[in-house]
């Protein structure tokens, strides 16, 4: 029997992987229709005359904002999974953008003089349902070019569902050149339906509440935290998450369901900088670092990164959860810089607080400059 999407919700509950909530079953429900729209659609025969008939007008697609752990992402994840219609794609809205760019890039090559027209066709022949999780508008040349694509695709007859932590007017909120991009908003708001998920929990924060958040030593650690990470993702399937900071490709090795896995050597052994870490903090909402080593002034860079990856976090707001050789104060005793450490171990010790995190809110993304041809923390996926 065809489960609806508020009944696949119930029974995950009655199953006890979910909490009731009653904000999530009411959006669950406006999504069954969109879904039922898209599954009727694909199973209607066209009858004799059906193959020159319009195309039947699409349901308005659905903006779903709210603060973070709300369950937004989960509930895309539902309805496109459930949705049984081969022309569907679920991707990270930076990730799509990552595609865009590049389609972009070549039509130009070849000299086409309107170069989002080929992947926007392509897209509308190949989707009848477009899902973008997160969506971030943190420069110009996106904010322009989200407008015109979601104006070609909603006219090819895409049905577009979004996630988002902010409503229509605050994306690209005292964003350069703003007025340019107010008609985008009303884009969204007359041809999308802007629902909030007022679900009052953060229920990321509750399956962390009272858990170890901090490991050490990391050697003994490996199974509590692959068991934190299957318990926030859920088992969905990890992307690469691949930021582009001023031209510069940042990968995220493993993301998923705003949580990232790495150890200390692919965050702090490699190159980066402050925009570097910057940008990985206002990508994830969960960042799982493993294997912190003890620090000194052998790996004084290594250090020095892992401070500025602390702060950067800790600015943030982003949820840490790690293993490391040693407790946090004696990460780093000897050598130049254990002075300045002293304020990185004692943030390590507030991040482990239970409700580290959840005050405030979830900040404003930061703006990071970027090349023109880069979306800002452009992640591409392989899967
Ligand atoms: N009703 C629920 N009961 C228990 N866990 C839930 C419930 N809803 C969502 N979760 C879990 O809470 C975590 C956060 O959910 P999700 O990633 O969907 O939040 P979100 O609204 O997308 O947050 P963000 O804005 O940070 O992207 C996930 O692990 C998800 O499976
Ligand atoms: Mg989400």
């Amino acid at each position: 029997m065809r489960e609806t999407l508020p009944q696949i919700l119930d029974r995950r509950v009655s199953e006890g992987a979910f909490r009731p909530d009653p904000q999530q079953t009411a959006v669950a429900g406006q999504l069954e229709t969109l879904r039922a729209w898209l599954e009727e659609q694909v199973a209607r025969k066209p009858g004799l005359l059906g193959r020159f008939a319009k195309p039947p007008v699409p349901p308005k697609g659905m903006y779903l904002w709210g603060g973070v752990g709300r369950g937004k992402s989960m509930l895309m994840d539902l309805f496109c999974d459930a949705t049984d219609i081969p022309k569907k794609r679920r991707v990270h809205f930076h990730a799509f953008m990552q595609d865009v760019h590049r389609a972009m890039h070549a039509a130009r090559k070849q000299g086409v003089d309107d170069a989002l027209a080929p992947f926007a066709d392509q897209a509308v022949a190949d989707l009848r349902l477009l899902a973008f999780d997160e969506m971030q508008i943190s420069d110009i040349t996106d904010a322009m070019i989200v407008g015109r694509l979601f104006q070609m695709l909603m006219a090819g007859g895409v049905v577009i569902v979004t996630t988002s932590n902010r409503p229509p007017e605050d994306l690209y909120k005292n964003g350069l050149n703003r007025a340019a991009f107010l008609p985008f908003i009303d884009l969204l708001r007359g041809r999308m339906e802007v629902v909030e998920l007022q679900s009052p929990h953060d229920y990321r924060q509750h399956r962390l509440a009272g858990a170890q958040v901090y490991f050490q030593p990391a050697s003994t650690a490996r199974a509590a935290i692959a068991a934190i990470w299957a318990d926030l993702t859920e088992g969905a399937t990890p992307i690469a998450l691949h930021l582009n900071v001023n031209g510069r490709d940042v990968e995220l090795p493993r993301y998923a369901r705003g949580v990232a896995r790495a150890s200390f050597w692919e965050l702090c052994a490699q190159p980066l900088g402050p925009a570097d870490y910057l940008a990985i903090a206002s990508a994830v909402r969960v960042l799982i670092l493993e294997d912190i080593p003890s620090l000194s002034s052998s790996n004084y860079n290594e250090a020095k990164r892992f401070v500025t990856l602390i702060d950067a976090l800790y600015e943030g707001h982003v949820r840490l959860i790690c293993s490391a050789a040693d407790e946090p104060e004696r990460l780093y005793i000897e050598g130049e810089g254990t002075f300045e450490f002293a304020r990185t171990a004692s943030r390590l010790r507030e991040m482990q607080a239970a409700d580290w995190g959840r005050i405030g809110g979830r900040p404003p993304p930061r703006q990071i400059k970027t090349s023109s041809e880069a979306p800002t923390g452009s992640p591409s996926r392989s899967r």
